[in-house]
């Protein structure tokens, strides 16, 4: 027997009567912060254990209806997604590798039992949302529309099993810098007390547990006046993973750029990007095991002479400081460092299509 080939999705189209007025859109898009505004649509598409996927549809952006039991709610199982659309100068709309968000989220789906969402309804759903929210991409210099896919089991069981019902979500939202003090060094907070995974634990995946168990940390680290927080390995306590939501990576005075190797982090599409970006112009690359002391010692002896923080919410952020109880490295007065900030200018470059795009990185959404 030969299975009929899959398809790609079909999506229903209702437009929103009640789209906000232009002036309204306006005021938002010149201060969209991060993550607090949505646009007027977003798109779902069901998933079910009998027919697979199915039922595409962009309709008005509102609350879900969701059964009580639907075991997102009690095992959460759930995945999501986040990059982001950018305005050009000729106005067209553009995202950046996103046939790699449709591969991660595969594999974030494999580890939480979810269903893979083929690469060309995952771009085409992108596609499908930006068709009617194009307005809502604001072209303001280092602005975009941050798209958040995500996927979570809405079945009503409450038998701990994986979900044989799941529904695929865009919702959609303007973004200006992620850190209210825009790209200045920021303090890091490293946890010693809380890690973030173990293991064979689902820290590779993009799944809301991974940032719930970040919260107390973050709230620690807010408290120490720091940013973000930076988890070590759960079994020894000493190598460097990741922050909570960010990928790290430093820089050696002889130009070499070191960042954590570990199957527990989440592989981020920017420090890919940005690693590739120093590797054309030469730069030397090492993924594997850094520990704290290595860090510390380095900073201190001068030879790790920069680093940073990379992600589709932040971009590019140079770290200034890193503090945890009894650990001081770095000092306040840091000024960001000339590579983490021309590496930040190269990538946006290409990101807003201010220079060619010489890897094929982007992909246009409005046409
Ligand atoms: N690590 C974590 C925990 C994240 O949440 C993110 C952000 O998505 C990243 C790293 C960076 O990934 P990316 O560059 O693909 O956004
Ligand atoms: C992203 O950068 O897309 C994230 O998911 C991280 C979060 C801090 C918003």
């Amino acid at each position: 027997m030969t299975l009929a080939p899959v398809l790609p999705l079909t999506f229903d189209v209702t437009a929103s009567t009640a789209v906000r007025a232009s002036v309204d859109r306006d005021a938002i898009l010149a201060d969209p912060g991060f993550g607090k505004h949505f646009t007027d649509h977003m798109v779902e598409i069901t998933w079910t254990a009998e027919s697979g996927w199915h039922h595409a549809r962009v309709y008005p952006y509102g609350p879900l209806l969701l059964d009580p039991a639907a075991s997102v709610l009690h095992y959460a199982q759930e995945i999501f997604e986040g990059l982001k659309a950018y305005r050009h100068s000729d106005g067209s709309v553009w995202s950046f590798r996103p046939q790699a968000n449709a591969a991660r989220l595969q594999r974030s789906a494999t580890r939480l039992a979810l269903p893979h969402l083929p690469e060309v309804d995952f771009v085409e759903s992108l596609r499908q949302l930006i068709a009617l929210d194009a307005s809502w991409v604001p072209s303001a210099p280092e602005t975009s529309l941050y798209l958040r896919p995500f996927m979570i089991a809405t079945e009503g069981f409450l038998g701990v099993r994986s979900a044989h019902r799941v529904g695929y979500y865009v919702i959609a939202s303007p973004a200006g810098a992620y850190f209210t003090g825009g790209v200045a060094p920021i303090a890091i907070w490293i946890s010693t007390s809380y890690s973030r995974a173990g293991k064979g634990g689902t820290g590779a995946a993009k799944t809301g547990g991974n940032y719930a168990s970040s919260l107390l940390p973050q709230q620690e680290a807010y408290e120490h006046g720091c940013a973000q927080v930076l988890f070590l390995d759960a079994l020894e306590g000493k190598y460097l993973e990741e922050l909570g939501g960010m990928n790290v990576v430093l820089v050696h005075r002889d130009g070499t750029l070191i960042t954590p190797d570990s199957d527990s982090i989440l592989e981020g599409i920017t420090r890919d990007s940005i690693l590739q970006l120093a590797e054309d112009r030469g730069h030397r690359i090492e993924r594997r095991k850094v520990t704290l002391d290595e860090w510390g010692e380095g900073v201190a002896s001068g030879d790790i002479v920069e680093m940073f923080a990379c992600g589709t919410a932040a971009v590019v952020t140079p770290i200034g400081r890193l503090l945890g109880e009894g650990v001081e490295i770095g000092s306040a007065d840091v000024v960001a460092g000339e590579l983490t900030m021309s590496l930040r200018q190269e990538l946006t470059d290409i990101q807003y299509g201010r220079v060619a795009d010489r890897h094929g990185w982007m992909t246009r959404l409005d046409a």
